[in-house]
């Protein structure tokens, strides 16, 4: 078994409950969503999904105290994105009944999942604004607050760190401009979610998107989002079908979850999901936080080493989470990351689908090798890892 260092791409290992509870989901359970009567294995599942929504509404501290409706599943972070920014483009059109629509903020260091779906829309005569970062991948709130004094927006969707250089933002400044200007803030949360405590009323998220199979160590197939029940009310669903409720309407309904949850769930998913945020809940994010954070001091104390060596973002652990992204003089990253896999170190090399925060860090084209931590790396890994980087690089580094 190699070493793995890519849990920016997506956690690994997963806690043993979650393959369990899928397993037991789809060997035991299996009966579709609010899609038969009141059998036993009908209510079983209504029950996870429901204790899933209540997990995740208690633990991004969701509105309404806590209220499980204005938690809608999706099949990952970039479909919750999709819903959010679409849906939200669609309300603003139809009210102001012209082009251009909507008008967006964003900034430069996100990730395709925010920057494509902003670029179709800005196709279709949305206003889009990109903030410019610091070389560090750092959104000063300033830039943000000197925007909003010339310029009005009907919303702002950023991440909260990038999954280039792990760089995190100060994102409750970024919220209290946001509120003091009336401005919708959308947060991507691809890389925090699970890693960061995140609260959804303190920050006053008009949506909070999350992904379950990164941070929050659930299976592929799951994220979603976390509405402010106004916003939610405002965007329009961009799909429509099926909720197994309101079964005598033709049209979606405006009940939430349904009106955002058409169409049979990722049912195994959810059950894995649920399985993970009991295990995050009993581990404690803290803890998960702290490790990981003694890992990176760990892993950037080894690489001061290496002279030819240029770490991306934040050079010390203040302000950043365990995703490096390095590059040496003279050596091309993706022969690197190749060289790595066959001594067994898995990691990712390239542009990591954010080819505006590359821009940001100055490592576009070439992008970097990305090492990415995670919660049950260990310092021998970090020790393994060097060792590696050494016999490639040969001693002079
Ligand atoms: N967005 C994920 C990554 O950074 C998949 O690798």
């Amino acid at each position: 078994m190699g070493i793995y260092l890519n849990n920016a791409a997506t956690s690994w290992p997963k806690p043993a409950e979650v393959a369990e509870a899928m397993s037991k989901f789809l060997l035991q359970g299996g009966a579709n969503l609010a899609r038969g009567a009141n059998s036993e294995r009908d209510l079983e599942t209504l029950n996870f999904v429901l204790d899933c929504r209540f997990k995740l509404a208690e633990f991004f501290n969701g509105y309404e105290d806590q209220d499980p409706r204005y938690i809608t599943f999706c099949a990952n972070i970039t479909e919750a994105l999709n819903i959010v920014l679409r849906g939200y483009s669609d309300y603003i059109a139809q009210r102001r009944k012209a082009v251009p629509g909507m008008k967006v903020l964003t900034s430069s260091m996100e990730h395709n999942a925010v920057m494509r779906p902003l670029r179709f829309l800005e196709q279709h005569g949305v206003i889009l604004k990109v903030l410019p970062c610091e070389p560090d991948g750092f959104l000063k709130p300033e830039v943000l607050e000197r925007e909003l004094k010339f310029n009005k927006y009907d919303l702002m969707v950023m991440s909260h760190a990038s999954n280039v250089s792990g760089t995190v933002q100060d994102i409750e400044r970024i919220a209290e401009i946001c509120k003091l200007n009336k401005l919708n803030l959308v947060l991507d949360t691809a890389q925090t979610a699970g890693v960061l405590k995140l609260d959804v009323k303190k920050l006053n998220l008009a949506a909070l998107c999350f992904t379950g199979h990164k941070g929050l160590m659930g299976p592929q197939g799951t994220g979603g989002v976390v509405w402010r029940p106004d916003f939610a009310a405002q965007v329009t669903p961009i799909i429509s079908g099926g909720t197994g409720s309101f079964s005598h309407l033709e049209y979606q309904p405006e009940d939430l979850p349904d009106k955002f949850e058409s169409g049979t769930p990722n049912l195994p998913g959810i059950a894995g999901l649920n399985a993970a945020l009991t295990w995050l809940n009993k581990v404690g994010i803290d803890n998960i936080k702290n490790r990981e954070h003694e890992l990176g001091e760990y892993f950037l104390n080894k690489i001061k080493n290496f002279k030819n060596l240029k770490l991306s973002g934040k050079q010390d652990m203040t302000g950043r989470l365990a995703v490096f992204s390095i590059n040496f003089d003279n050596y091309d990253n993706g022969v690197l990351a190749d060289e790595l896999s066959r001594l067994g170190f898995e990691t990712r090399p390239g542009l990591h689908c954010s080819p505006s925060a590359h821009k940001t860090l100055n490592t576009f084209p070439a992008g970097s090798l990305r090492v990415s931590l995670g919660y049950f790396n260990n310092f021998n890994e970090i020790d393994k890892f060097i060792e590696a980087l050494n016999k490639i690089l040969g001693a002079d580094n």
